[in-house]
């Protein structure tokens, strides 16, 4: 279920530690773009990495792509399969790559879970708190931020005026989520203005002050 893999190659140093990365967001911010080209980055730099991406392509993670075509499930069933998703995730993959030394690079994470599903009415500190039971707190938190307008026209949202209100309300809220995190230590909020290639910059930058 994993979608790894980059080309890698072994460092000459010594055995480094794993170095867990996790890239958040709302939609229409790069993430998957940025994640993949920071992967690149550390790859080129000797580093075994893995990239993956929640949700997951397993059993739990299909179940919810599905139902953005065939339905919302309740927000209790969503919750809850997101959950199962990153459970099966944290020992198939996240944890035993950790434990060799990888660096893992994650294109969403359980912060998506405090912000989408704290969107639907859940408490996001509580959310956080049953994911900390189980998944392992990344080594950085990069936050891929823009104005939800400019995000809503890089996905380029459609749908009737109603709906498209709701959707720029929720991602308000959601991106409002992310934002409560920057104050902690692990954290980087990354602009996402300009061009793919200033924003890579930004995250090399963060990763590698991080790095020292
Ligand atoms: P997304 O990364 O956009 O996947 P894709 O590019 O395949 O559409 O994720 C799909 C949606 O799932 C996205 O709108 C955010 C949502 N999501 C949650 O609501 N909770 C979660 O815990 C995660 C990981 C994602």
């Amino acid at each position: 279920m994993s979608e790894p893999s980059l080309p890698t190659s072994q460092s000459s140093t010594a055995k480094q530690s794993g170095l867990f990365i996790v890239i958040e967001g709302i939609d229409g911010t790069g993430k998957s773009t940025q994640a993949k080209r920071l992967g690149e980055w550390l790859a080129s730099q000797g580093r075994e990495v893995v990239l993956s991406r929640e949700p997951t392509a397993g059993p739990w993670g299909k179940k919810v792509r599905e139902s953005a075509a065939t339905g919302r499930l309740s927000p209790e069933e969503e919750l809850q399969y997101f959950l199962n998703d990153r459970r099966q995730h944290v020992e198939e993959l996240i944890a035993p790559s950790l434990a060799a030394g990888k660096v893992v690079i994650l294109d969403r994470y359980y912060f998506s879970t405090m912000a989408y599903q704290g969107a639907r009415g859940f408490d996001p500190a509580e959310i956080r708190r049953k994911n900390e039971e189980f998944a392992p707190v990344p080594d950085l938190l990069l936050i891929m931020d823009l104005d939800v307008d400019s995000a809503l026209e890089r996905i380029g949202a459609r749908g009737d005026t109603a709906n498209e209100f709701e959707k720029r309300e929720n991602l308000e809220r959601c991106r409002e989520i992310f934002l409560s995190l920057k104050d902690e230590g692990f954290v980087r909020v990354i602009d996402t203005r300009g061009t793919l290639d200033e924003v890579a910059a930004r995250v090399r930058e963060a990763v590698g002050s991080h790095l020292v």
